[in-house]
This record gives structure tokens, sequence and C-alpha cells, in this order.
């Protein structure tokens, strides 16, 4: 299994931004990982140009589950993928939370990523509340159960598990929590789209930098990262991908 450091710009980056997208490529022409960077709608093109011909995929934050329409605001999986993304990241927890997205909502827009070609990146994770009532696979098992797309392989798949009270605090959970999780995700995958749920990559995400990469990568069923905040600037994000691509 290839392995993928994600970073997700969220409402970040500019024209001038595509600065450090160069940086990245050429500090990283042959990488042994996957890498990918999900930008604004408003810089999926150009960041797609600049990518073009490297080893960096582009994919956009979210998308839209009908293919057109009287949806004013929104933007289609296809319009994604004409633009140049490969991906689309649904689910995140800042979606959830801002646009009172669910499970089935979630679910209904990674079908439509599939239609029109893309890998959907499918984002669960827990608030503070639930891992201190202890309800953490509860909560994780039944959003991956209701996200996931029919359908779903390992080519198309990618789930990121994000616990809420992670991102963007610099708190993380432990390495022995991230690796209950991943284990219970990897089974329950098994039990949702059988065989293939062992090659479909499982990112931790939340507060992911430097200089935590190297033991996170090295937990069992890590397959990579989605990286927000770390994911801005060339030498940290070149950093995660320096590091999963060692792990
Ligand atoms: P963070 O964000 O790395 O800034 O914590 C992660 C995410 O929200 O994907």
């Amino acid at each position: 299994m290839q392995k993928l450091a994600a970073g997700n710009w969220k409402m970040n980056g500019s024209v001038a931004a595509l600065a450090e997208v160069r940086a990245i490529i050429a500090a990283h022409p042959s990488p042994a990982c996957d890498m990918l960077l999900c930008p604004p709608a408003t810089l999926v093109g150009p960041m797609a140009q600049t990518a073009k011909g490297s080893k960096l995929m582009v994919g956009g934050q979210d998308c839209h589950a009908k293919a057109s329409g009287a949806h004013t605001g929104d933007i289609s999986a296809a319009m994604l993928a004409e633009a140049g993304a490969t991906h689309v990241i649904l689910g995140h927890s800042e979606r959830r939370t801002d646009h009172a997205e669910t499970d089935a909502m979630v679910r209904a827009k990674a079908e439509a990523a599939l239609a029109a070609g893309l890998v959907a990146v499918v984002c669960i994770g827990e608030t503070e509340a639930e891992r201190n009532a202890g309800q953490t696979l509860a909560v994780i098992g039944r959003q991956l159960d209701g996200s996931i797309p029919a359908g779903a392989t390992a080519d198309t798949l990618v789930v990121a598990y994000e616990p809420v009270w992670a991102i963007g605090t610099g708190r993380t959970p432990t390495l022995t929590e991230i690796g209950e999780v991943h284990g219970f995700l990897r089974n329950r995958l098994k039990g949702l789209i059988g065989a293939a749920a062992m090659s479909v990559r499982l990112l931790y995400g939340g507060s992911v930098k430097p200089s935590n990469a190297d033991e996170i990568f090295a937990v069992p069923d890590v397959d990579g990262a989605l990286v927000g905040g770390a994911s801005l600037k060339a030498g940290d994000f070149g950093a995660i991908i320096a590091a999963l691509s060692a792990a």
C-alpha cells in the first residue's frame, strides 16, 4: 500500500501561496508516498496547473451530492475533476459543524465523488465530550457505517480519523489511542467492504506536525496523515512527507 500525505488548506491560501506548492514539488520530485493538497475551490485549477507533471495530486474540500442544478454557491464533483482534482475531502468536522452535514449527506457526496471519478477522503472523529464519556469507538463506528459510499474500494476511498478536539489545538491522542481507533476502523471497514479494507488508506489527522509525524506514522494501521495548519508551509509539509516516506 502506498501511504498518503494529504494537506487541507481550509480557507487559507492565495495565488501567491502557490510558491509553497512549487517548493514542495521541487523538494519531493519522487517521494516514497503519495502527496495530495486540497486548497480552496478557487485554487484547485491553478494548483493543478502548478502541479502538472509532478507527483503532487490536488483535491477539493467538499462537493455537492448532485451533479448540477440550482444550488447557488455549491460546486459539483465533476467541476472539481474538470479543474484537475483527483480527490475530495468530505465530512470534515468543520463541515459537519458549520454546515450541519450528517453522515447521510456525507455518503451522498462521497457517492457523487466516486461517480465523477474522484477519490473520496471521508473524515470522521469524536468530540472531546464523546471521548471523555468513553464513546469514541461507538461514535466513529457509527460515522463510518453511515458515511462511506456504496461500492467503495481501496482505490476510491480514503478514511481520515480526526478527533475534533485535536484539530488545530496542538493536542493529539496518545499513540495507543490512535492505534486503538485505527485498528478498530480497519476491522469495521472489513465488515463493510470486505478484504479491500486491508488496502484502504487510514489517515490520522489533528495537529500533525514535523515534530510528531515520525511517532504517529509508526503506529500500526496509520497509513498517512491529513494535515491542516502544517500543510500551508512547504518546509513543514515537506518534513511530514519525508517522515511518511521513511516510515
Ligand atoms: P490541523 O488540522 O492539522 O491544523 O490540526 C487537521 C484537519 O483539520 O484536517
